[in-house]
């Protein structure tokens, strides 16, 4: 860190810096005192995805509370989903001088040739909820156990239709979904529910009659909900003609709406066609609130004012020569190294428990509800 900062100071603050040496007289104690104070007001850039879905909002806001409750200044953009826009903007963030980069990528493979800017500017990163990858110039990642959220989904569906106590054999008719082909947390999330589904699926106790379950066949760019409305569009009418379907997979509850969207033009949710289990993931407040009218099933819950806490966190102990604290080393390899990281918990929450779980714990405001 020593080595890192002399060089930062290099660049950015010569002159500032043998102004507050000669006034120290000693340069030893003088550079220490310079780099406390410099750290503590420091800019830190923040890069979010978009602003399309609330709870990039609440990131983006949360890291920037917690980094000022710190003293830190920050900068927060928003990419809008466009890759080429959020290279641009971290570019600008690296030429404005931000010490530390806090980065939610849109596209992960986007990010080789600014993080070598920021690297020869001597700025950590820290990969945001999601892994960037392909690159060395990451030093940690702060995000959930990426795999357990699929094994969540998967499990409740396989609980839900009976399949996991033997009370029901099946066969039952399931769709797949997953997220965007360029966020990394995708093939985590698919790889975690499908670890519950395959041996159903194997058995034939799951039946997926698209034929759509491959990961490349089953991905929704950009997480959109209109796209996975689409796609489930064309497999009611391809796929189910007598048939019903009895669960959907979707990673995420912005995709979840469109599924249910497409679901409801099919007549599901009447007497005649029960709604399918239909799984979600962020806790939205249009998911919470589908799940209490009984439509969408269930959602995982993945706190992220803890998840700013431990980036926010990561950043001051980088930024004062501490090591961050991380609880994996193993897991994420994103091509280029294993990036350290610490990981939070998800949580699964459908009507039964969605009281005790988002709004006790004050993440949705019982009143946003109604
Ligand atoms: C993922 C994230 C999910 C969900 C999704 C769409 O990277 O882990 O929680 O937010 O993006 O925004």
């Amino acid at each position: 860190m020593r080595n890192r900062r002399a060089a930062l100071a290099a660049i950015a603050g010569a002159a500032s810096l043998a102004l507050t040496l000669s006034a120290c007289g000693q340069s030893g104690e003088g550079g220490s005192k310079e780099e406390a104070g410099d750290t503590k007001g420091a800019t830190i850039g923040i890069a979010m995805p978009t602003k399309s879905s609330e709870r990039w909002i609440a990131d983006g806001n949360n890291v920037v509370k917690d980094l000022e409750s710190k003293g830190y200044k920050t900068k927060l953009v928003y990419g809008e989903d466009d890759p080429d826009q959020q290279v641009g903007q971290i570019e600008n963030l690296i030429t404005q001088g931000v010490k530390a980069l806090i980065v939610a990528a849109i596209d992960n493979k986007s990010m080789n040739n600014v993080l070598q800017q920021a690297k020869d500017a001597d700025i950590p990163v820290i990969s945001y909820d999601r892994l960037i990858l392909g690159t060395e110039n990451v030093d940690y990642y702060a995000s959930f156990d990426n795999e357990k959220v699929g094994e969540l989904q998967g499990n409740y569906i396989v609980e839900k239709l009976g399949l996991k106590d033997g009370s029901k054999k099946g066969p039952f008719n399931i769709e797949l979904f997953a997220g965007s082909n360029d966020d990394n947390n995708t093939r985590y999330f698919f790889q975690g529910a499908m670890n519950v589904l395959q041996p159903y699926i194997d058995k034939k106790q799951l039946v997926v009659r698209s034929k759509q379950t491959a990961l490349n066949q089953v991905t929704t760019l950009r997480w959109d909900g209109g796209t996975a409305q689409k796609r489930m569009d064309d497999i009611l009418t391809s796929a189910y003609k007598s048939e019903r379907v009895d669960a959907v997979l979707s990673p995420y509850d912005g995709i979840s709406i469109g599924i249910l969207s497409a679901l409801r033009s099919d007549d599901y949710g009447s007497k005649a066609k029960p709604w399918p289990i239909v799984t979600g993931q962020d806790a939205e407040v249009a998911s919470v609130k589908s799940i209490i009218a009984d439509e969408q099933s269930m959602t995982v819950y993945k706190d992220t004012r803890e998840l700013a806490k431990v980036a926010s966190n990561m950043v001051d102990a980088a930024l004062n020569g501490k090591k961050p604290e991380v609880n994996d080393t193993k897991t994420y390899d994103n091509g280029a190294k294993v990036v350290p990281a610490y990981l939070l918990t998800p949580v699964s929450v459908d009507k039964t428990n969605y009281q005790k779980t988002v709004v006790d714990s004050g993440y949705i405001k019982e009143s946003d509800l109604k």
